[in-house]
């Protein structure tokens, strides 16, 4: 009798608890460490999120291994080896399912964009109603950032296998840091560092969204700025950038348009709070729209660890739009409790 009292308690003590030992979280700890369900870091740097289906995936630079500055550098290029893009998976924005490498590297070619020696960055996702595909873009490059191109993969599943199509610069101009973003008639834009990091190209994709349509335009010509995150509220996109200074912080901008293509207004540094200068020691890296509230976006940041970039964090916060300003205040910690219920 006791006995089946004992097993009967075990039972019911998993059923309650089923993620023991396991990351379980109720809350956004912005630059804490932050594990997936397994128990282990998050490995999606740089990252992207796409919402499909009622779930949301976390696509990012899946770092392993050690960080090198390559010999011969004459800037701060330090750098892991590409493994490829890592894909999670989320109904709460908060715990995170790993569902693998999406994207993987190729190691038995070493001419090829995704052989480790390589730079694979800022992946981002976005979905193609018309052909029910999958369009991940990238930025690739050669380990001295020279070869400054746009990659692009293609996959029927958001957890892939995605399949790779191949690289070159968009409109005939360098392309680094970069972003892809879907206006609401469907139209896919890819927004792109080019000329040297010295204007933001703003690029109209093909309707499959695998090439740039040919229509773009230069923005914020000769300033510099890298790291973009566009969202659209109220009729209005804005962009949020950093400035080009490595791997090292710097103070964020953002901007406003009524047109996608541009013309873009600056309108200062959206980060309040301690260490808003540094963008909280973070950088720019996507905003996600918080499926079924209204007004709800999270501006997501990559905290770098540029000696050691695997081990590098997360500063996830709520944008804030009051009295017709937008700003990204810092928080300890927060919940989606904060747009509402
Ligand atoms: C800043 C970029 O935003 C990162 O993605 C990366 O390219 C580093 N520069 C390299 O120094």
């Amino acid at each position: 009798m006791k006995k089946t009292f004992l097993i009967a308690g075990i039972i019911s003590l998993f059923l309650a608890f089923p993620l023991v030992g396991k990351a379980q979280y109720t809350e956004f700890r912005p630059g804490e460490v932050w594990n997936d369900t397994e128990g282990n870091y998050i490995n999606a740097h740089g990252g992207g999120i796409l919402y499909h289906n009622g779930t949301y995936y976390w696509y990012g630079e899946y770092k392993k291994g050690k960080t090198i500055l390559p010999e011969g550098a004459t800037w701060e290029c330090y750098r892991t080896d590409v493994t490829g893009v890592g894909c999670y998976s989320s109904k709460d924005l908060m715990n995170w399912k790993f569902e693998g490498i999406v994207l993987p590297s190729v190691k038995d070619d070493p001419n090829h964009d995704l052989h480790p020696s390589k730079v694979l960055e800022r992946p981002k996702v976005i979905y193609n109603r018309k052909t029910g595909k999958f369009v991940m873009w990238m930025h690739v490059d050669s380990a001295d950032y020279g070869k400054a191109s746009a990659g692009v993969a293609v996959s029927d599943s958001p957890t892939g296998t995605f399949t790779y199509l191949g690289s070159f610069r968009p409109n005939d101009a360098m392309s680094r840091d970069q972003t892809v973003f879907v206006d609401d008639d469907g139209r896919a834009y890819q927004f792109y560092s080019s000329e040297n990091n010295a204007t933001m190209y703003i690029s109209l994709l093909t309707d499959d969204y695998l090439k740039p349509s040919g229509r773009f335009t230069r923005n914020f010509i000769g300033m510099s700025r890298e790291a973009p995150a566009v969202f659209k509220h109220d009729g209005k996109y804005y962009l949020i950038t950093s400035g080009c200074t490595g791997w090292d912080p710097n103070v964020a901008e953002i901007a406003v348009a009524d047109s996608i293509m541009g013309e873009w207004k600056t309108i200062g540094n959206p980060c309040t709070g301690p260490d808003a200068e540094k963008t909280f020691y973070a950088q720019s890296t996507f905003v996600m729209p918080v499926a079924g509230k209204k007004d709800a976006y999270i501006a997501m940041f990559d905290r770098w660890n540029k000696t050691d970039l695997r081990n590098s964090r997360y500063v996830w916060l709520p944008i804030v739009f009051k009295d017709g300003k937008v700003t990204i205040p810092w928080r300890k910690e927060w919940t989606l409790d904060v747009f509402g219920k």
